[in-house]
């Protein structure tokens, strides 16, 4: 089975930055990965060869929202993907609102990445197992999955999104097998858990297991070095 990538690229990309990036990308072999990048809104274009996700989506269709941007749409335009409940996005959206968005996806055929994580604090307190659970069953509150539709778990620890390490691969293994005990519970079948939070190149290998089915790279993904040596050392 081959490893998830998701490239998040956040808002670290100009057009021009992004246009070069590209070139860069089709010079990478991703034939060993399964690729899925998720470029800014006005960057879809220039990586129209991948599988494309988006950074976030409204939980409405269609009307007068100004400034949201339409799941609908995005499924008209071909996107598969659309990550929410990043922490960077958690301080304007609550476990309500990604529920919500999570429903809107799976309505309009997105494949929802749902993002987790606890902070240092939680962890240092025992608490990652409550915070998880409870994202996760409210972010899947209501969804219908029992058809087997596909769902993305990113488990990225707070405290580890932009730092200098990724968690230790113990703790990721530990913390996978408790995601999959609540996924299992809710009686979702076809799910897959990422890890994300400092992948890098120089510490990709320390972090490879058979328990992790992808990686969620956010930094590293918009060098084409970085990202091509992490890519060599999934394989
Ligand atoms: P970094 O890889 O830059 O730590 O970011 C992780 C992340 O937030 C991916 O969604």
């Amino acid at each position: 089975m081959k490893k998830i990538l998701i490239c998040n690229q956040k808002m670290y990309l100009t057009k021009d930055e992004a246009i070069n990036l590209s070139y860069d990308y089709n010079t990478i072999d991703f034939s060993n990965v399964e690729l899925i990048v998720c470029p800014n809104y006005l960057n879809f274009e220039f990586f129209s060869d991948y599988d494309l996700g988006a950074q976030n989506c409204f939980y409405e269709d269609k009307g007068a929202y100004t400034g949201e941007i339409s799941p609908y749409d995005l499924y008209l335009r071909g996107i598969k993907y659309v990550i929410l409940g990043h922490y960077e996005r958690r301080k304007y959206d609550t476990n309500e609102i990604i529920n919500l968005k999570v429903k809107a996806c799976v309505r309009n055929s997105i494949i929802p990445i749902i993002c987790i994580g606890e902070s240092k604090i939680d962890r240092e307190l025992l608490k990652t197992s409550s915070v998880l659970k409870k994202q996760i069953t409210t972010a899947l509150s209501g969804v219908d999955l029992s058809d087997g539709y596909p769902v993305l778990i990113a488990y990225e620890p707070i405290y580890k999104i932009g730092s200098s390490n990724p968690l230790a691969k113990e703790e990721i293994e530990d913390t996978f097998k408790y995601i999959k005990k609540v996924l299992d519970d809710m009686k979702i079948s076809n799910y897959k858990i990422l890890y994300g939070g400092s992948v890098k190149s120089e510490n990709i290998k320390d972090i490879l297991s058979d328990e992790i089915d992808g990686y969620l790279v956010g930094a590293s993904c918009t060098s084409a070095s970085e990202l091509n040596n992490i890519v060599k050392c999934i394989k």
